[in-house]
């Protein structure tokens, strides 16, 4: 089994909800991006980064910040990113995914949930979970 870190931040819990279903897939419990640092991804084989989409299309600034200091990183490791949106029908993910390819980030998946996520959308997490853990 891969150790997996689910790493994410959320605002009003939908986010936090995927990053729970993923972290389950996974075997794992979620981390709050505010307990996780770039020197942390030696410690694991697979990452899913975690954040709705903010601003305007854009990640919130201090989970970026802890991103953008785990892009260097990461090397060849699978890292899946997941996160809820609303009206801007899942742009910020087309943003960030394709920004961290360019960056060199093995982007293994990535998985969107609009508002609140339901049945299928958690069996959707866990599997994504399950899949990075394997
Ligand atoms: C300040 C703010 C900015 C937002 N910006 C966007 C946006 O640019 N595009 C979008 O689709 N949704 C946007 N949303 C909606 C959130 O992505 C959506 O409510 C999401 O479910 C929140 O996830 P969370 O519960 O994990 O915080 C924004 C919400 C807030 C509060």
């Amino acid at each position: 089994m891969s150790r997996v870190a689910v790493v994410y931040w959320t605002m009003s819990g939908n986010t936090e909800a995927m990053a729970n279903a993923v972290a389950e897939g996974a075997g794992t419990e979620a981390i709050e991006v505010s307990d996780f640092s770039a020197s942390q991804v030696a410690d694991y084989d697979a990452f899913a980064f975690g954040c709705p989409a903010m601003g305007s299309e854009e990640l919130d600034p201090d989970f970026e910040a802890v991103w953008n200091d785990c892009v260097p990183v990461f090397g060849d490791k699978p890292v899946a990113l997941f996160g809820s949106y609303d009206w801007g029908g899942g742009e910020w993910m087309n943003i960030w995914s394709d920004a961290a390819r360019e960056a060199g980030v093995n982007v293994a998946d990535t998985l969107t949930q609009h508002l609140e996520v339901d049945d299928e959308g958690l069996v959707a997490c866990k599997a994504l979970g399950e899949k990075l853990a394997r």
